[in-house]
């Protein structure tokens, strides 16, 4: 399936259109099911698209049919500021009205990365009651060299294939994370990528570009089965994507 790839002037234009196909998908999976699963994206590219979520769209999603939870996790308390959870909470969390239980934070107070990866594959495993889980949409960003989560060039997490959840080390501070692994994320039912910034405008046409199979570019081995990905990108990361032909792409 080719890639998806939708380019706006500035991360301010990219997030609300995002925030509004979030608002789309969740009022049409809700006709079919009871809730909308969402995992968040970490790094710095989202929290624009959660302020908008807490502000226009405070009062028109439904709050209690979605549960959120995340694609990664920095090893850190979650009131360090290097936390995607404290990251979502101020942007987001604190100004809407979801109810407590529909958020899911992976825990950070173990001694030991490895039993929190643990705990949060088992409380996934409990909620979706499947062979993998299915995320109604998983959200994600990606750094100038191809990495996803924290999924780092030569990451060993890269070849994970039974796990859910799993520690894996960063290049760079803080260097002890979680994440779902590629199978989890390949699953969903939709995968956004937000993608901002000309440094990132090399790799973005390289992983639009790689073939199948084992590439050096972790984001590129985010091909979900069931869905193409969609890639919400701004003008700057664009520099490089042709602007005709595959993969399909529009300017907004
Ligand atoms: C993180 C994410 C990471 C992030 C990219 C892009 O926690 O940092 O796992 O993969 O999404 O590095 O980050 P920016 O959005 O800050 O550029």
């Amino acid at each position: 399936m080719s890639a998806d790839v939708r380019i706006y002037r500035d991360r301010d234009a990219l997030s609300r259109e995002v925030a509004g196909a979030i608002a789309h998908r969740m009022d049409e999976t809700l006709t079919a099911t009871g809730y909308f699963t969402l995992s968040l994206a970490g790094g710095q590219t989202p929290r624009t698209l959660y302020r908008v979520l807490a502000t226009q769209y405070r009062d028109t999603i439904s709050w209690s049919r979605l549960h959120l939870y995340w694609g990664d996790e920095r090893y850190v308390p979650q009131n360090d500021p290097r936390s995607n959870y404290r990251l979502v909470r101020e942007s987001l969390l604190d100004h809407v009205p979801i109810p407590g239980e529909n958020v899911h934070p992976i825990p950070t107070d173990f001694p030991e990365a490895e039993d929190a990866a643990l705990a949060y594959e088992q409380m996934l495993r409990e909620w979706f009651r499947s062979s993998w889980p299915r995320f109604d949409l998983v959200l994600l960003g990606m750094g100038p060299d191809g990495h996803t989560a924290p999924l780092f060039p030569g990451s060993p997490a890269l070849a994970e294939r039974s796990r859910w959840v799993v520690a894996a080390r960063a290049p760079v501070d803080p260097r002890l994370r979680l994440t779902l692994t590629p199978p989890v994320l390949n699953a969903a039912s939709l995968v956004f990528f937000l993608v901002v910034g000309s440094e990132k405008a090399d790799v973005l046409h390289r992983v639009l570009t790689a073939a199948s199979g084992p590439v050096p570019y972790p984001a590129a081995a985010i091909r979900p089965e069931r869905c193409a990905v969609v890639w919400w990108v701004d003008e700057h990361a664009a520099q490089c994507v042709p602007r005709s032909g595959t993969p399909t792409q529009g300017r907004r």
